[in-house]
């Protein structure tokens, strides 16, 4: 049996780190959390952040690009190998990336530290596809200590998330280590870039919400020395693509 048609659910095992205590919440919603520790930052403002990531003039006026840029973005990561898991970290309500999971069949595991996120994401998914496919499963988990086998990944994909981790080493090091050798990672980061987005993110950054603005290069830089080749920069707007197709993570 190939894992594209094996419902990932079934297959989770596989790829959890072994002891790893998995809780069905509800339908289509697992925590690897203890249920004091479901609660999460984004719960509050998952709604309102929802709306505004879901509509292209916000991210037009605030960020310089269009919402369909980041789902052809994922759909790239998706579609970079045609087998073996992909962990979407820090995967919110799938804003960019439910229309892109519908187009794939790889078992993709969509982890978020916000139930309530997840939530958003699920019932996204199953407005635009009916239901969530069999080879898509919502796991609430921390993106600083993935409930993961080492190597167990094919690809690993962070969106729109990278800026808002406090400290981004752990959440690398996590990245290393549970892509198998020879995985990809796929990293979008918001970043200075047009004066606009720029005040807006010292904002954030001020409200705490947002570590300090980076450039794209700081970007970039924050992620090489967890890995060796070269990477694909690309940045439009206030958003910066950085991608290490088949990248072998560094040895030491
Ligand atoms: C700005 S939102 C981006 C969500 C989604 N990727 C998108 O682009 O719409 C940041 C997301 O990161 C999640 N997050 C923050 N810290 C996390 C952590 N340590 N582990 C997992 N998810 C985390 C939040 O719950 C939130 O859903």
């Amino acid at each position: 049996m190939t894992d594209s048609i094996e419902p990932a659910v079934a297959a989770l095992d596989a790829v959890l780190e072994p002891g790893t205590r998995l809780r069905e919440l509800e339908p289509d919603l697992f925590s690897v959390l203890e249920p004091e520790g479901e609660v999460a930052h984004y719960d509050d403002k998952a709604a309102a952040y929802d709306r505004l990531a879901a509509s292209r003039i916000y991210s037009r006026l605030a960020w310089g690009i269009v919402p369909e840029r980041f789902t052809r973005y994922i759909e790239d990561a998706l579609a970079s190998r045609s087998t073996g898991w992909v962990a979407d970290v820090a995967a919110g309500s799938c804003v960019a990336s439910a229309e892109a999971y519908v187009g794939c069949s790889r078992p993709i595991l969509v982890l978020d530290r916000s139930i309530v996120m997840l939530r958003l994401g699920i019932a996204r998914l199953r407005r635009i596809a009916g239901h969530v496919p069999e080879n898509v499963v919502f796991l609430q988990g921390d993106a600083n200590a993935l409930p993961l086998r080492t190597d167990s990944m094919s690809t690993v994909l962070c969106h729109g998330a990278f800026h808002v981790f406090e400290a981004p080493e752990p959440v690398c090091t996590e990245w290393v280590r549970v892509l198998a050798p020879g995985g990809s990672l796929f990293v979008t980061s918001l970043v200075r870039g047009r004066a606009f987005g720029d005040a807006y993110l010292r904002l954030l950054h001020r409200a705490g919400e947002v570590a300090p603005p980076r450039s794209a290069a700081e970007f970039a830089a924050a992620i090489h020395p967890f890995w060796s080749g070269e990477p694909r920069l690309e940045s439009q707007g206030n958003f910066a693509f950085l991608t290490y197709e088949r990248a072998e993570p560094r040895s030491s």
